[in-house]
């Protein structure tokens, strides 16, 4: 069955079947029929692909929703789902779309990327990788920060699959993106309501909730936007250390404020208050991904979160940044490199009494780098 719909859905898509099938296309962007927009490489460009017209998207649409149980009509005219590959598509049809169907697909990545790989595309630097795997082996909670788009998913993939073989892990997901491989993993996904068929929702805190009472060592959300913030903030505070999940914000400070916004949205009697100190102990590690001008998806904070000050800000300290020190005048590519900031985290402790090897010497920050963290500190201020 699953086939019939597969090539039913790689016949309606034939107009754009040349970008799902390049490996190096990651997002494919469609503004009514006769605009399309690929992105490759991190530079987004329009391309010569069209649908013959409205009614050819729309029944792509159609099947595309069919294949997965759902409908995209007048009544329903938004739609999340994943192609058969894997890849994630969002649709949002007429009126509201204005130029036409308009859908986002977010491709399937076949590779299986290691923190090798985001040092190979100057995303992570070794030391950086190094701290992150030790974040992991010292089960410290990780909140992988980060725009639309900005690689949180793919770093959450990444160092996700450094938990250790002998913990079990359950992840949850609205649409299952995550492919982390380990000894004892348990995935769960989310099903949205259809009332025509009786169907009710079972959401992101649901399966949280449920999580919470199936033995997890650690708990995966892919993605934080709803309340179920406050779940994971309960996970993570309640003795599932090395819990992880991202966050839609843009920087680490951010990040708990956004998360502490999450936590509000929902029916809880929890004060505000209360609700900051919660998030703020625990916070360990904010990773914090960037996509820049130039294309490039880096991760330009690895910050450590240590509570609140006297006034009840967050603290965040960051322990290694990525600072740019030119630009290529050919490429157009940015120059830089992830620098230590002269921050020894607080568990250093650990890392010792654990025999990591990780010296101190690793947080020092280069003498050439110090202006260009400062300076840079100071524009965001
Ligand atoms: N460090 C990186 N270097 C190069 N490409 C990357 C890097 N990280 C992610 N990508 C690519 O960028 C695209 C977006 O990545 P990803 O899905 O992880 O982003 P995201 O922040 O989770 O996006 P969203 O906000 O839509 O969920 C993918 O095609 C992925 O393969
Ligand atoms: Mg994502």
């Amino acid at each position: 069955m699953a086939g019939v719909f597969e090539n039913a859905i790689r016949t309606f898509l034939s107009p754009i079947g040349e970008l799902l099938d390049d490996d190096s296309v990651s997002e494919v962007m469609i503004n009514g029929p006769n605009e399309i927009f690929a992105e490759r490489k991190g530079l987004v460009y329009l391309t010569d692909c069209q649908f013959p017209n409205e009614e050819a998207l729309m029944a792509a649409m159609r099947a595309i929703a069919q294949s997965v149980g759902r409908v995209i009509d007048d009544d329903n005219p938004i739609l999340e789902a994943r192609l058969p590959d894997g890849s994630r598509i969002q649709v949002v049809i007429p009126p509201m779309a204005r130029k036409g169907t308009s859908v986002a697909i977010r491709k399937f990545s076949k590779d299986d990327l290691t923190l090798t790989d985001l040092i190979k595309f100057g995303s992570l630097s070794k030391e950086g990788a190094r701290f992150l795997d030790i974040c992991v082996f010292l089960s410290k909670n990780i909140i992988v920060s980060g725009g639309t788009g900005s690689g949180k998913t793919t770093m959450l993939n990444v160092i996700g699959r450094r938990v250790p073989e002998t913990q079990r892990l359950l992840i949850i997901e609205d649409a299952a993106e995550l492919q982390i491989v380990t000894e004892h993993v348990v995935n769960f996904e989310t099903r949205k309501a259809d009332p025509t068929k009786g169907v009710k929702e079972v959401s992101i805190r649901d399966l949280v909730k449920s999580a919470m009472r199936m033995r997890p060592d650690r708990v995966i959300v892919g993605e934080v936007r709803g309340d179920e913030a406050l779940d994971l903030i309960q996970v993570m505070n309640t003795g599932h250390d090395g819990s992880m999940g991202t966050v839609h914000s843009n920087n680490p400070l951010d990040a708990c404020t956004r998360l502490e916004t999450l936590c509000l949205m929902g029916d809880t009697q929890v004060p505000p208050d209360a609700i900051r100190k919660m998030v703020a102990s625990a916070m360990q590690i904010i990773v914090q991904c960037n996509r820049y001008h130039d294309g490039g998806r880096r991760t330009s904070h690895i910050s450590e979160i240590l509570g609140l000050d006297e006034h009840g800000n967050y603290i965040a300290r960051d322990i290694f940044r990525w600072v740019q020190t030119g630009r290529d005048p050919e490429t157009g590519k940015y120059i830089g490199e992830m620098v230590p900031c002269n921050y020894v985290p607080s568990f250093f402790n650990d890392i010792v009494v654990n025999k990591l090897p990780f010296p101190k010497s690793n947080f020092i920050a280069p003498d050439w780098a110090i202006p260009l963290l400062n300076g840079s500190k100071k524009k965001a201020a």
